[in-house]
């Protein structure tokens, strides 16, 4: 059975983990690209040395050169820094446009029909410049934040109260920073509000550390960030894509008018199938809720008007 090509660019942490869960998954041949000489060669072949164990059938291969994007059905862009400790995403914003512009230019010559999920930071400022930069429509191109950042409410609740993960349900919109905006009539427990089986307060708390999981993680590590539940927040995505399944996911995508916002992008609920964004989905939010996502999405046009005008870092 032929297997449609995914190609993820920059194979550190999050890419490579997120190569080797599309591969177990049995999603895609995948072709693993990294600036570096050798590091995705050799991660691409020690992931193969795994496919008679783990009994997949997608092919896995590496390379420095971008010419082996042509033909991608889905681009996964996870090339870039990674915070250090004392470091916020927004820090990473010249380092990594001067990466992810020159990127997007290479997918839209070489892999002009595919679909692109960003992952580098900062997120929401990254989906802006790749969409420029590739002159994709808005549908093709998105990023990943919000099914991590949703994951990780979800994980710390389901902790807290001793429950399977999967049972407990929660949705954060907005921008991966500060301002994420978390629902909290969308924290569930099979189906029942989490905030009545916990004591006044606590679910705000348990949303702080959702909010500062990322951070957490840094501080832990020290040398880098999370990357086992980014590339599974990516996998999702790229499921929903590939599958064609028309799941509901938080998902950065650019607005044209829809929650009242326009020329910007930012985390929304947004349905996912081939085409890549089929729609955004627009659900009822409190004032404070519309609120917190228009200051959101001020926060990161703000950051979009400070992107370098020209990248310096190539590709080949
Ligand atoms: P990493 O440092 O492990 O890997 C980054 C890789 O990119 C390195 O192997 C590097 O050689 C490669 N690279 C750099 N420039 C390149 C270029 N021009 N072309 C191809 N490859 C290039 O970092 P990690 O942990 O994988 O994180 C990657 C990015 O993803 C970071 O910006 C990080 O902040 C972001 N991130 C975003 C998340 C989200 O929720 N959106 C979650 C986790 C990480
Ligand atoms: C995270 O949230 C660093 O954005 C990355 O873990």
């Amino acid at each position: 059975m032929s297997l449609p090509k995914v190609s993820v660019i920059g194979a550190g942490q999050v890419g490579a983990t997120t190569a080797h869960l599309l591969a177990l998954k049995g999603l895609a041949d995948i072709t693993l690209i990294d600036i570096v000489e050798g590091l995705a060669q050799g991660k691409a072949l020690d992931l193969m040395h795994s496919a008679p164990v783990e009994a997949f059938a997608g092919r896995v291969v590496g390379t420095a050169d971008f010419g082996a994007l042509s033909g991608s059905r889905l681009v996964i862009i996870t090339a870039g820094l990674a915070r250090k400790p004392g470091m916020s995403r927004d820090d990473l914003l010249a380092a990594n446009a001067s990466i992810v512009g020159p990127i997007a230019e290479r997918i839209a010559s070489s892999a002009p029909q595919a679909a692109v999920i960003v992952v580098t930071n900062p997120l929401d400022v990254m989906v802006a410049l790749a969409l420029q930069r590739t002159g994709f429509p808005r549908q093709r191109v998105m990023g990943m934040a919000g099914v991590l950042d949703s994951a990780r409410l979800r994980a710390v609740v389901a902790m807290r109260l001793d429950v399977p993960p999967a049972d407990v349900q929660a949705m954060i919109l907005g921008s991966h920073g500060d301002l994420m905006v978390a629902l909290r009539d969308s924290i569930t427990v099979k189906g029942k509000p989490a905030a009545g089986m916990l004591p006044p307060g606590e679910l705000d708390q348990l949303i702080e550390r959702a909010k500062n999981g990322g951070a957490e993680i840094v501080s832990l590590l020290k040398t880098g960030s999370a990357f086992y539940a980014p590339a599974s927040g990516v996998v999702e995505m790229a499921s929903a894509i590939l599958r064609n399944t028309h799941a509901v996911l938080p998902v950065c995508a650019a607005l044209q008018g829809e929650y009242g916002l326009r020329d910007v992008c930012i985390g929304v609920p947004a349905q996912l199938g081939s085409p890549g964004i089929e729609r955004v989905v627009e659900q009822p939010l409190s004032p404070q809720e519309r609120e917190a996502l228009a200051s959101a999405a001020r926060q990161v046009q703000e950051m979009i008007a400070k992107l370098p005008a020209a990248p310096t870092v190539g590709t080949r």
